[in-house]
């Protein structure tokens, strides 16, 4: 090392802490004196510059790459000269990114799933595009997983490049011996016949997909030899001789986008980057080697219900209780629903979704029903049982189907019962792909509906089941457990239910609540029915006897070790849910 912490650069910028090495240069952080806030330095020591890296008039290539201004460049502070200890260096300054690289990020979390990727994927193709698109264009030659940034300054996170250093003008005479800090599973074969284009750009960003998302290099086996070595090549050359080998862990649809960026000619590569992003997206999807348009498909879910249902009845009126509960679904998203321009001048968006979770007849279902009630919107309902019956195939444009419908009848309240059957956690195999497919277009359907009008309400009592990329932030992101009633709710469903029945006018409410401990709503309702028919026979008031009586025989549906086994999976959950909050909030740049 340098050893260049403490020191100051032309009076400029103070050095604080060494960030991180590279064949070529070493990155610090430091404090920008006239502002005091953090820059990025990346320091040259000039005698190691490679002439290749300097541009006709002696300053490093990458600055004029960083001038372009591309979003996704970090901005340019200023770059210079200066000397230390007799030794001359050269800098460049730009802005300091909080976050961490997408290899830190598989490392740390493993492979990205397929929404995340797809982000990422876009973002890179979006840059190569503008890239390739200017008078003089310019080529990306070469990222790594290790210069693709996940900057999480802002409450969604961005992704940004660094270290450009193998971009070139299209017209340089660039080497592939030049590249630096990248395996040669990264790279294209024609690059090693020193031709680059924006063909061998797109290799390389499938290559990339295929790495985020696997956590792996595509081609042939583990090796991932840097293009340094002095065999890099002939090991190359070797290796090109065997057959592709890329996990069937991919959905199908990403799988086949991949291969074909991926093509050893680079005529059977997409014609273009935009082409290549049109497929990521699935604007286009590829079946049976047909090109599908993906924009006119019926949907059907069950019987006929892309009409949605306006529901009426009470509302919140028939739910027992849980007044913090309503509180909440009325302030915070009805009424937000109800008026959205007048929140937004507030700066009040409404969540995307919720999930409802706790033991089973609790109430989960039925809030989420009346809900609907309440609200007055537009709704459907998703049960299990329509699902599977209904999603034999093309589950995935059934879905998106059923998201533009709702989005068209805006606002609409999306209801999914029961939905660790719907989008249960992914898993590998097989077996499973339609499935995972299905749940990655669900993560991409319910990602930021609320933009669309749609609120999203699922219930389970599996919460553990689901997979965890649908509860994170901007996806179903509020999270309530719905606990079985206390004293208080109990005494309250027991004067529900007997309203308007024909029943004693004594009845101890006190008393019926306090001898159903661990009894929930459903048991409750299930007391009272059937006490009503007892007293329908005798053709007498229901009385405090008779409930009594049912009581008695009627053992409630959770008992203590029960309830303790959904504390504690609510324990888990919850704990899950603050380490995820801190660590991972989706990646949610723009698309353009
Ligand atoms: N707060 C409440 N007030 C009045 N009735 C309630 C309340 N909560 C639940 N119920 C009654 O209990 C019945 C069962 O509740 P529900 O089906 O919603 O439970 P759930 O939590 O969805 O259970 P599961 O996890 O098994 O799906 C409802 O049909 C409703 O009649
Ligand atoms: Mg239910």
């Amino acid at each position: 090392m340098w050893n260049l912490k403490g020191i100051e650069i032309n009076k400029l910028y103070k050095v604080k802490h060494f960030v991180e090495k590279t064949s070529y240069c070493e990155v610090y952080s430091a404090n920008e004196i006239a502002t005091s806030s953090m820059v990025n330095l990346s320091i040259y020591k000039k005698s190691e510059i490679a002439n290749d890296d300097l541009d006709d008039d002696g300053n490093l290539r990458e600055i004029q790459f960083l001038e372009i201004g591309i979003d996704a460049f970090p901005k340019l502070k200023t770059f210079g000269d200066f000397k230390h200890e007799n030794i001359d260096y050269s800098y460049i300054a730009t802005e300091f990114i909080v976050g961490e690289s997408v290899s830190d990020r598989i490392k740390r979390l493993g492979p990205l799933d397929e929404y995340d990727t797809v982000k990422i994927a876009l973002k890179l193709c979006e840059v190569a595009e503008k890239l390739h698109s200017r008078s003089k264009p310019v080529l990306i030659n070469g990222l790594s997983a290790d210069n693709i940034i996940i900057d999480m300054s802002q409450s969604e996170e961005q992704i940004k490049f660094r270290n450009l250093i193998n971009m070139r003008l299209m017209s340089d005479n660039f080497k592939y011996n030049y590249i630096d800090g990248l395996s040669i599973n990264q790279v294209a074969p024609e690059v090693f016949e020193n031709n680059f284009s924006p063909k061998s750009d797109q290799f390389n960003i499938g290559a990339l997909v295929y790495q985020i998302h696997t956590g792996s290099f595509p081609l042939f086996s583990d090796e991932s030899i840097n293009l340094k070595h002095p065999d890099a090549k002939d090991r190359f050359l070797e290796f090109r001789n065997d057959a592709y080998s890329l996990s069937n862990n991919i959905s199908t649809e990403l799988r086949s986008v991949i291969q074909k960026s991926l093509s050893k000619d680079p005529n059977e590569r997409y014609d273009s980057i935009t082409e290549l992003s049109r497929y990521l997206n699935k604007e286009r999807i590829i079946e049976g080697g047909e090109t599908l348009d993906n924009s006119n498909t019926e949907f059907n879910i069950g019987e006929n219900k892309s009409e949605p249902l306006v529901k009426r009845g009470n509302g919140f009126a028939d739910i027992a209780g849980m007044d913090e509960l309503k509180n909440t679904l009325k302030s915070k998203i009805i009424e937000v629903i109800k008026r959205p321009e007048h929140f937004k001048k507030y700066g009040v968006t409404i969540p995307n979704g919720m999930l409802l979770y706790g033991p089973p007849g609790c109430g989960k279902t039925f809030i989420s029903e009346k809900f609907c009630e309440e609200a007055g919107f537009n709704f459907f309902l998703v049960k299990t049982s329509d699902v599977t019956s209904t999603y034999k195939s093309g589950g995935e444009q059934k879905i998106g189907q059923l998201f533009k419908d709702a989005a068209n009848n805006a606002p609409t309240v999306i209801c999914f019962d029961e939905v660790d059957g719907i989008m249960p956690k992914r898993q590998s195999g097989e077996s499973s792909q339609h499935k995972n497919s299905e749940v990655n277009e669900y993560l991409s359907q319910i990602n930021k509906c609320s933009e669309r009008g749609i609120f999203v309400i699922a219930t389970t009592n599996k919460p553990d089941m689901i997979d965890t990329a649908i509860l994170r932030t901007g996806r179903l992101e509020v999270h309530v457990y719905v606990p079985p009633p206390g004293n208080i709710a109990r005494k309250k469903i027991f004067e529900l239910y007997l309203k308007n029945r024909y029943a004693d006018n004594n009845i101890d409410y006190d008393k019926l609540a306090s001898i159903t401990n661990n009894y929930v709503a459903s048991d409750i309702e299930f007391i009272i029915n059937s006490a009503s028919h007892t007293a329908a026979i005798k053709e007498t008031p229901i009385s405090m006897d008779i409930i009594l009586d049912v009581i008695k025989e009627f053992k409630p549906s959770l008992n203590e070790e029960k309830l303790k086994e959904y504390e504690a999976a609510r324990k888990t959950f919850e704990n899950n849910d603050k380490s995820d909050n801190n660590s991972r909030t989706p990646i949610g740049f723009r698309r353009n």
